[in-house]
């Protein structure tokens, strides 16, 4: 059976880490995975999760199996943390998951086994394992113009035309609720209308990625684009990802909703998303899930997280800024200003994966091929040296 299986080529994102993780060299840096370090390099556990995590060592009774949903306070509160009030919670089918991928997997099962074959419409470009987890569920994946000529900007005339011209009613289309990976280019709030309101004109069923609600402009007004879509679209599918936010990485931990028409269509779709987790790993891990319920569910843990996500916020935001400036320090003739609009964890540096190879090789400054950074890896130890090694490898490369 496996003897003559050819070697599979490594993850686009997570290789690198592998890659990372042998190189020798003390003064490496690590762009690549979106993981949020702290000033000294470090992914800190949360004071809120570790508070949490006491409260749970303390309080929990079992590490019986939870239903096949998972925690029912984790789903309550978490549709709250990403709706607000701006959806009738009984219209909303819910599940816990094994985070944002698991989430995704789940509604991809879902629409797959009763709409096989249909096409969900991806961003140009998008996170590189969106095509994978929906082709594995037995849909297929068609992309739609993102970027402007520059790829420093949303184009979203030729989004939307391209929708127009080719998506059919009953297509899906795959957004990010904000902090576009791997951009960081998101749309304003009057685009977002435009979006919403175009795809509901074209009978599509829109489905968000908001994996990294918080990081852009704050945990209310990260909701902006999934609102705007709530108007115009009777049903919308979210897939939210607690990994980032809560620095819940390895404890994988998400939830898979989705917005019916009304409660009784929510009650049949929750039953099919039910047939979807039993199928691929029964019912989700607790500890991760017990975490995010036991914060959300108290008003001064609560607090103290929100105030953690401000800061996480505020010291990727103020690495961006820094490292503009850094740039401009170093000598670098290319003007990066444009990466003060970009939002969130990730950015698009314009950096060819020619590029990328040769920080990789010369430098030990590993980024994906795409030119993606993640900004939350820059430190203000490392970034004079990631500056310098940029501006050189811009002197020393050909830039597509
Ligand atoms: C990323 O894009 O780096 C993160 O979403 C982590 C992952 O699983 O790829």
């Amino acid at each position: 059976m496996f003897e003559s299986l050819p070697v599979a080529p490594p993850d686009s994102i997570l290789g690198l880490t592998d890659a990372f993780q042998k190189d020798q060299r003390t003064d490496k840096v690590n762009l690549t995975v979106g993981v949020y370090k702290d000033e000294a390099g470090q992914t800190p556990v949360l004071a809120s999760v570790k508070k949490a995590e006491q409260r749970l060592w303390n309080e929990e009774k079992t590490k019986g199996y939870l239903g096949i949903d998972g925690l029912t306070d984790f789903n309550r509160l978490v549709q709250e943390l990403v709706f607000g009030d701006s959806v009738d919670a009984k219209r909303v089918a819910a599940v816990q998951s094994p985070g944002g991928t698991g989430a995704l997997r789940v509604v991809a099962d879902t629409i797959g086994s009763h709409y096989r074959g249909g096409t969900v419409w991806l961003t140009q470009p998008t996170w590189p394992n969106h095509p994978s987890i929906f082709q594995a569920a037995s849909l297929q994946t068609r992309y739609c113009p993102y970027l402007d000529a520059t790829k420093t900007g949303l184009d979203l005339d030729a989004m939307l035309q391209s929708l127009q011209q080719e998506a059919r009613p009953g297509d899906i289309v795959c957004l990010h609720g904000c902090c576009h990976n791997p951009t960081g280019i998101d749309p304003t709030a009057a685009q977002w209308d435009r979006i919403a309101e175009q795809t509901a004109k074209l009978g599509m069923l829109p489905l968000v990625d908001f994996a990294y609600q918080g990081f852009g402009d704050g945990l209310a007004a990260d909701r902006v684009g999934l609102i705007a879509l709530l108007k115009h679209h009777a049903e919308v599918v979210v897939c939210a990802s607690f990994s980032k936010n809560f620095g819940l990485y390895s404890e994988r931990v998400g939830a898979a909703m989705i917005v019916a028409r009304d409660p009784g269509s929510a009650t049949a779709t929750l039953s099919q998303m039910k047939l979807a987790v039993r199928a691929n790993y029964s019912n989700p891990p607790r500890h991760g899930g017990a975490i995010v319920a036991t914060i959300l569910g108290d008003e001064s843990l609560r607090s103290l997280w929100e105030s953690e996500v401000d800061q996480m916020r505020g010291r990727i935001s103020s690495m961006r800024t820094a490292l503009v400036q850094g740039m401009r320090d170093a000598g670098s003739t290319r003007d990066f200003s444009f990466l003060l609009d970009q939002k969130g964890m990730f950015s698009y540096t314009g950096l060819n994966a020619m590029q990328a190879d040769w920080l990789k090789i010369q430098k030990g400054i590993y980024l994906v091929g795409t030119g993606r950074i993640n900004v939350a890896g820059l430190t203000p130890r490392n970034l004079p040296g990631v500056c310098q090694a940029i501006t050189e490898c811009l002197e020393s490369t050909i830039s597509s």
